[in-house]
């Protein structure tokens, strides 16, 4: 089989790994025991394989991990900071906002792109960014509330 070599930072690490050319971001990913990183539709429909590259969400099933050369990955396991859980992860605790689960990593991770492009999202945007992870369990109120609330509370953070 033809492979290649990949070089990236994933949660700040540096990795170096021999893929194949062909080989998905979300496999990849997930072969190296970033179990966060959940496969669902394959299809680019679910978001539940949502990572960042870069500080954008990408849905890891649709990219060639190749095209990941040089880039910085985040996955849910790089979120938090040692046990301190990040602020969003917090307010989904807090708010109820995970049921099984399943969603919930490229939900956060989505949340976390926009709350650092948007520090102060309307409640659309909220809903607007949060349609593309598909959630079977908890119809999607309670976590727009947290991620509103994880928007408020980093605003009172920066203001003290
Ligand atoms: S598994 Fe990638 S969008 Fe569903
Ligand atoms: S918490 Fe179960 S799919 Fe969203």
């Amino acid at each position: 089989m033809k492979t290649m070599q990949l070089r990236l930072h994933v949660n700040g690490e540096p990795k170096h790994w021999t893929i194949a050319p062909g080989d998905l971001l979300l496999d990849v990913l997930r072969r190296e025991g970033y179990f966060g990183v959940k496969r669902g539709c394959e299809t680019g429909e679910c978001g539940a394989c949502t990572v960042l590259v870069d500080g954008k969400p990408i849905n890891s099933c649709l990219m060639f991990a190749a095209r990941a050369e040089g880039s910085e990955v985040l996955t849910i396991e790089g979120v938090a900071h040692g046990d301190t859980l990040d602020p969003i992860q917090e307010a989904f605790l807090d708010h109820g906002a995970v049921q099984c689960g399943y969603c919930t990593p490229g939900m956060i991770l989505n949340a976390k792109a926009l709350l650092t492009r948007r520090p102060d999202p309307s409640e659309a945007e909220v809903r607007e960014v949060l349609a593309g992870n598909l959630c079977r369990c908890t119809g999607y109120k309670k976590p727009v509330e947290a991620v509103l609330a994880a928007a408020q509370a980093a605003g009172k953070g920066a203001a003290r």
